[in-house]
C-alpha cells in the first residue's frame, strides 16, 4: 500500500470509528432505564424479593425512584447487586403512604438530604413529617402534574387509599408505572389516555386484584385491550391469580417483572 492510499485508510478507519462512538453515546445518552429494585418476585439470581415495590428510572433529565420499597436495607442490598448507585436519586414519588411502598424511604433521605419527595396530597402526616425532618423537599400532589420534561403524575386519584402513578412519556409510547393502583388499574389508564392523547405502549406495577374473581378480572383485561394497552407487568399484589390470566390474555406481550427486571426505552 502506498503512502497515500495507506493515510487515506487510517483516516477511513478513524471516521468510521468517531461516527460509530458518537451514535453510541447518542444512543446511550436517549435512553431510559428502568430497573425494578423492590418486588414480591425476582426476575434476576441474586436479588431479593418481599412485599412491596420500588422502580429507578434514568436516563432522563432527573435520576427518578419511584417508590422505596419496605426495608432500606433490602432497596439498598438489591441497588447495589444490581450496581446502582441510589445517591443519584435526585425525585422520590411515592405512590401512596403504605408501608410496602414508603417504608425504605428513610436511609435514602440520610444519604441523600436534598432530594425532592412528591407523594399524595392525603399523605400520613408522620411521613411527611419525616421526610421534612431529613430536610428533603416535600411536594403534595393533588393534581396531575409534569415534574419534568417527559414525566407526569397522574394526580392522586381514589375515594379510600388515595393514590398516585407515574407516567413516562417514550417513543414507544406512554408507559406507566403503577403502585399498588388502590384508585382502580382501569381508571389510571383512563387518567393517563386522558391527559395525553398518546397511546399506551406498557403498563407494570401492582393492579391490586386479590379479591376480583376471573370473570372481574377477564372484564378488566379486555378494558385494557380496549384501551389499546400494548404490553403489560402485572406484578407486587396484583395476586398470582389475576397475573396468571393477565399472561394467558398477553402473551409475547406480556412482562414478566421482578426485583432485578431491567426496562429500556428510547425518547
Ligand atoms: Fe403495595
Ligand atoms: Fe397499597
Amino acid at each position: 500500500m502506498s503512502w497515500n492510499r495507506r493515510t487515506h485508510f487510517i483516516i477511513v478507519c478513524l471516521i468510521t470509528f468517531l461516527t460509530g462512538l458518537a451514535a453510541a453515546s447518542l444512543q446511550a445518552k436517549d435512553q431510559i432505564v428502568l430497573t425494578v429494585l423492590y418486588d414480591n418476585y425476582t426476575a434476576t439470581e441474586g436479588i431479593e424479593s418481599d412485599w412491596g415495590f420500588s422502580c429507578l428510572i434514568e436516563g432522563m433529565e432527573k435520576v427518578i425512584l419511584f417508590d422505596a420499597g419496605a426495608k432500606s436495607d433490602l432497596l439498598f442490598r438489591n441497588a447495589e447487586r444490581l450496581n446502582v448507585d441510589l445517591d443519584k436519586v435526585q425525585m422520590i414519588v411515592i405512590s401512596h403512604s403504605h408501608f410496602d411502598h414508603a417504608g425504605g424511604i428513610a436511609k435514602i433521605l440520610d444519604n441523600n438530604p436534598e432530594v425532592t419527595v412528591y407523594f399524595p396530597a392525603s399523605f400520613r402526616k408522620e411521613l411527611v413529617d419525616n421526610i421534612a425532618a431529613k430536610s428533603a423537599k416535600p411536594v403534595r400532589v393533588s393534581e396531575p402534574v409534569e415534574i419534568f420534561r417527559g414525566a407526569y403524575l397522574t394526580g392522586e386519584m381514589g375515594y379510600g387509599i388515595k393514590e398516585q402513578s407515574l407516567i413516562l412519556d417514550t417513543e414507544e409510547g406512554l408507559v406507566i408505572i403503577t403502585g399498588c393502583s388502590h384508585q382502580g388499574i382501569v381508571n389510571i389508564l383512563e387518567r393517563a389516555k386522558e391527559l395525553h392523547q398518546k397511546n399506551i405502549y406498557l403498563v407494570f406495577g401492582g393492579f391490586h386484584l386479590l379479591q376480583h374473581s376471573d370473570e372481574q378480572i377477564n372484564e378488566i383485561i379486555q378494558k385494557f385491550k380496549l384501551l389499546g394497552v400494548k404490553k403489560c407487568g402485572a406484578t407486587h399484589c396484583t395476586g398470582g391469580q389475576a397475573i396468571g390470566l393477565f399472561e394467558e390474555a398477553y402473551g409475547e406481550d406480556f412482562i414478566s417483572i421482578g426485583a432485578g427486571k431491567v426496562l429500556r426505552f428510547s425518547h
